[in-house]
């Protein structure tokens, strides 16, 4: 069955309002995304971390309605709601039904990271020709986070790729898709723990981990099931500046002494604090290395 899909871009701070008149008008779904994102994890939202900065100024509503709803009374509608909006950013076409979770993969393409990682959608088939040493991972994010379209996936995915992980143990903290751990035993890891929040996410992490036959040394938690025995030769936490701060003193513990980590998700500017705290709960040879507005930091335990 078709649906009306009316796609709106407003200034954040309409969303509230706005979210709350399209499902008056009788939206079926709405989706947020960030109107500058060219890729759906750039799309993904992000809380503000240390520095409070927003990352949205603008927003792209998609709202679903029936197809047989009339164009002209929603948005008669819409506007009564929101005067401030400006109606040559309102606009319909008719979509055909499908697989909406999974919609995004058709735009995925398959990435290189570093010298041998490549990531490759789950629906294409590598390539026969890729060079002897490429090391492939087969992904489906489903709901979770972790594509290596956004810089902060991308900064960790080339730091692993940089490291000799052979035989390593790995944690990876805050797992969404299981990208990084999956990629880390694809390298050559022995073992690796995928930590993460969010129960859909560790069965994303478990799904992957299978589709690249690596399930048998991919184990998966949420962080207060951790083992107090759980123990990283080589750690690696993409999350956000909040909880990487407030994390640092268990990280630390999670670390073996001379484990390499590297932590992902920092906003530029949020990066000086991250980096005295680390400095500071033992944690030497840091560096933050910057992607496009992100920061990666990295150094050993000591
Ligand atoms: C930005 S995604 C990173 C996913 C993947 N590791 C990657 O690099 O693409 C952050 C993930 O961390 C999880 N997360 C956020 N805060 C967390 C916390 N305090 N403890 C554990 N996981 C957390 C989220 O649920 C999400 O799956």
């Amino acid at each position: 069955m078709p649906w009306l899909e009316l796609q709106l871009t407003i200034d954040t701070g309409l969303q509230p309002r706005a979210e709350a008149a399209l499902e008056a008008m009788g939206a079926l779904s709405v989706t947020l995304m960030d109107a500058d994102a060219d890729t759906p994890d750039e799309a993904a939202i992000f809380e503000p971390g240390l520095g409070e900065t927003p990352l949205w100024r603008s927003l792209t509503l998609l709202a679903l309605f029936d197809a047989d709803a009339d164009r002209r009374v929603l948005l008669q509608r819409l506007q009564g709601a929101l005067p401030e909006l400006v109606p040559d950013r309102a606009d319909f076409r008719v979509v055909a039904d499908r697989d909406w979770e999974r919609a995004w993969m058709d735009r995925y393409q398959p990435m290189r990271f570093g010298r041998r990682l490549w990531i490759y959608p789950w629906n294409i088939e590598p390539k026969s020709d890729l060079d002897p040493e490429a090391v492939v991972v087969r992904l489906d994010p489903g709901l979770a986070f972790g594509t290596g379209t956004h810089p902060t996936t991308a900064l960790c995915l080339e730091w692993l790729d940089g490291l000799d992980l052979r035989g390593k143990a790995v944690i990876d903290y805050g797992c969404g898709s299981g990208v990084l751990a999956i990629a880390a035993l694809k390298i050559g890891a022995a073992q690796a723990i995928g930590v993460d929040n969010d129960p859909q996410a560790l069965t994303a992490t478990t799904d992957n981990a299978e589709r690249n036959q690596v399930a048998g040394r991919l184990r998966t938690c949420l962080p207060e099931q951790l083992a107090d025995t759980a123990r990283a030769d080589i750690f690696v936490a993409n999350i956000l500046a909040g909880p990487l701060y407030d994390l640092a003193p268990r990280f630390a513990v999670l670390c073996r002494s001379g484990a390499p980590f590297a932590l992902s998700g920092i906003l530029a500017g949020q990066e000086a604090d991250l980096l005295a705290r680390y400095r500071d709960c033992g944690f030497t040879d840091l560096h933050a290395i910057r992607r496009e507005d992100w920061i990666r930091i990295d150094g050993v335990r000591e």
